[in-house]
C-alpha cells in the first residue's frame, strides 16, 4: 500500500474527550487533518475543540453515547455534510472495570462490550458506505495488548478487546476488497483516565501497575502506522515484551497470572 498521505484528510475519532483519542485528534489536526470527536462529555469535548483550533482544520463535536445508534448516525451524518466525507474511522471510546468475575455484576460485562465491541463493529459498519468513497481509507480499531492475552481482575475489559482483535483479524481481508485498510492499535499501560473512571471496582489489582507511556506517545505511533498502512502496532515495550512472551512462552505467562487469581 503507498504511504498514506493525511493532509486534507477528514477523521472520526470516538472517545476523543480525554486520553489516547484526544492526543490521536491532536496528532491528526496537527498533520493537516479535519475531525469529527465524539464523546460524551460536552464540557471536555469543548476544551479539546479549542485546544485544536491553532491547527486550522474543522473540528466538529458531536457529543453522546457511541452505544446509541442515533448518536453514531449523527457523527457519520456530520462528517458526510459537513466534511464532505470520511477517511479514517478511529474506533478509540472505551472503558473498564476491576475486580474479580466471582464478585462481578452481569451489568458490567454487558457495558463493558457495548462500549468497546459492539458500538465499534456497528459505527465500521454504518462507516461503510462512506468510507468506500474515501481517499486511502482505513479503520482504526483501539484495542490492548489485553487482547492478545487474558489476566485476571479485569475479565470483562479482556473479553472486549479479545473480541475486537478477533472480529478486526477477520473483517480485514473483507475490508481490503472494498479498498479499506484496517489498523489495530494494541496498547499497554497508557497514562490516561481509563483506571481512574472505572465502571466498576470489587478489588484492587494485585500487581503494581505500572507507570505506562503517555497517550502522546501512543497517539504518534497510531498515526505513524495509519501514514504507512499498518496492520497492527504494539506501541510500546513493555507491551511488545508480553506479546511476545506470551506467544512463544504462554506457560510463563499462566505460572505468573496464575499466581494473582
Ligand atoms: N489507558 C490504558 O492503559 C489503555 C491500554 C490499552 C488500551 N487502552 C484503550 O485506549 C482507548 C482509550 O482509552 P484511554 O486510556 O484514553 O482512557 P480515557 O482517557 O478514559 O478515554 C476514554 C474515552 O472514551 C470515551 N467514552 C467512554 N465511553 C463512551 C461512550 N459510551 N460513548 C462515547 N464515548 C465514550 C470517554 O469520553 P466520555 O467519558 O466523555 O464519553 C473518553 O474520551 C480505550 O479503548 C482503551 O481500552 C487504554
Amino acid at each position: 500500500m503507498a504511504r498514506r498521505d493525511l493532509k486534507d484528510g477528514r477523521a472520526l475519532v470516538t472517545g476523543a474527550s480525554s486520553g489516547i483519542g484526544q492526543a490521536m485528534a491532536t496528532e491528526l489536526a496537527r498533520g493537516g487533518v479535519d475531525l469529527v470527536l465524539v464523546a460524551r462529555r460536552a464540557d471536555r469535548l469543548e476544551q479539546v475543540v479549542s485546544q485544536l483550533a491553532c491547527y486550522g482544520r474543522a473540528v466538529l463535536p458531536v457529543v453522546g453515547d457511541i452505544t446509541t445508534p442515533a448518536v453514531r448516525q449523527r457523527a457519520l451524518d456530520v462528517a458526510r455534510d459537513q466534511l464532505g466525507g470520511l477517511d479514517l474511522l478511529v474506533n478509540n471510546a472505551g472503558i473498564s472495570a476491576h475486580g474479580r468475575f466471582v464478585d462481578a455484576t452481569a451489568d458490567r460485562l454487558r457495558q463493558i462490550m457495548e462500549v468497546n465491541f459492539f458500538a465499534a463493529a456497528e459505527l465500521m459498519r454504518e462507516a461503510l458506505p462512506l468510507l468506500q468513497q474515501g481517499r486511502q481509507p482505513m479503520v482504526v480499531n483501539v484495542g490492548s495488548i489485553l487482547g492478545h492475552r487474558g489476566l485476571p481482575f479485569t475479565t470483562d475489559y479482556c473479553a472486549s478487546k479479545f473480541a475486537l482483535h478477533g472480529f478486526s483479524e477477520a473483517v480485514r481481508p473483507e475490508l481490503k476488497r472494498l479498498g479499506i485498510d484496517m489498523l489495530v492499535v494494541a496498547p499497554a499501560t497508557t497514562r490516561t483516565e481509563l483506571n481512574d473512571r472505572l465502571i466498576e471496582k470489587t478489588d484492587e489489582r494485585p500487581w503494581k501497575e505500572p507507570r505506562g507511556v503517555s497517550a502522546d506517545h501512543v497517539a504518534r505511533a497510531a498515526v505513524r502506522a495509519i501514514r504507512r498502512g499498518q496492520r497492527e502496532i504494539v506501541p510500546s515495550w513493555s507491551g511488545w515484551w508480553l506479546v511476545a512472551l506470551n506467544r512463544w512462552f504462554p506457560s510463563i505467562v499462566d505460572r505468573i497470572a496464575d499466581r494473582y487469581g
